[in-house]
């Protein structure tokens, strides 16, 4: 049901390194993490970049936007200064650079597909037909825990990567699970629940589990609720305390 790594960064390598970047990964992979979770979102010219946000102004500066921005212009753009001066010129990173740097290392990877609003199914087609050019071996061999996972708080964004490559894992990711959470993660043929460790019960990790699915938290960085969830079945989380929190936590 889980066949992926139980602890994961969060968006690269949690908060000891500037989000979604390269420098991120290293940092993970530093503390010793071989899993990684980190968002994807379309330029202007429809290739994936690696950022949270869909308007500057957090962790790139100035105004403007992702999906009004080409990917060339987003790929010079500083991703690092707002964390620290010794991360000025790190840039924002196309996802095709995650895959190359996860392929070459070794690091697992649950992509989020983090559409701007509007853009929904273009994301999540573009994310899933990029993902599948690029593991063609492990698709072939039909081996999950080799794969990439897709997520997504867009139903529309993993209906379309469910339509246009069946074959990749897909989690569906909820703040909260709604009464229909069951009906609709059966609709997108996803294998496994994401949802937020602050709002999940005991009971509601039983009936997903019960139900067969995978079950993901985001974002733990408590030692003890770490535990706690653990204990409650579910199979893996994220973390952004990458220095608390290492990959063999148990
Ligand atoms: O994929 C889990 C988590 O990353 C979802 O929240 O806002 O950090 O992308 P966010
Ligand atoms: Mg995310």
């Amino acid at each position: 049901m889980w066949p992926y790594p139980k602890i994961v960064a969060h968006r690269g390598g949690g908060t000891l390194a500037p989000e979604n970047t390269l420098a991120g990964l290293r940092a993970g992979l530093a503390h010793g993490f071989h899993a990684v979770e980190f968002d994807v979102m379309l330029s202007r010219d429809g290739i994936g970049m690696v950022i949270h946000d869909p308007d500057f102004g957090r962790t790139v500066g100035g105004q403007g936007s992702v999906a009004t921005s080409t990917a060339a212009e987003l790929a010079a753009m500083d991703a690092g200064s707002w964390f620290g001066p010794a991360y000025a010129g790190v840039t924002i990173p196309r996802y095709t650079d995650f895959i190359a740097y996860c392929r070459a290392e070794q690091i697992w990877m649950n992509v989020e597909i983090k559409p701007a609003d509007g853009f929904e199914a273009a994301t999540g087609e573009w994310v899933a037909k990029m993902t599948r050019d690029h593991f063609p071996e492990e698709l072939a061999a039909g081996d999950p825990a080799k794969l990439p996972l897709l997520s997504s708080f867009s139903y529309a964004a993993l209906a379309a990567a469910r339509d246009a490559v069946p074959e990749l894992p897909r989690g569906y990711l909820l703040d909260r699970l709604p009464d229909n959470w069951l009906a609709q993660a059966q609709a997108l043929g996803a294998v496994a629940i994401h949802t937020n460790q602050r709002h999940l019960t005991a009971a509601q990790a039983a009936a997903i589990k019960q139900a067969g699915y995978g079950l993901f938290c985001y974002t733990v960085n408590d030692p003890a609720r770490a535990r706690e969830i653990l204990g409650w079945g579910v199979d893996g989380f994220c973390t952004d305390r990458i220095d608390l929190i290492g990959p063999a936590f148990a």
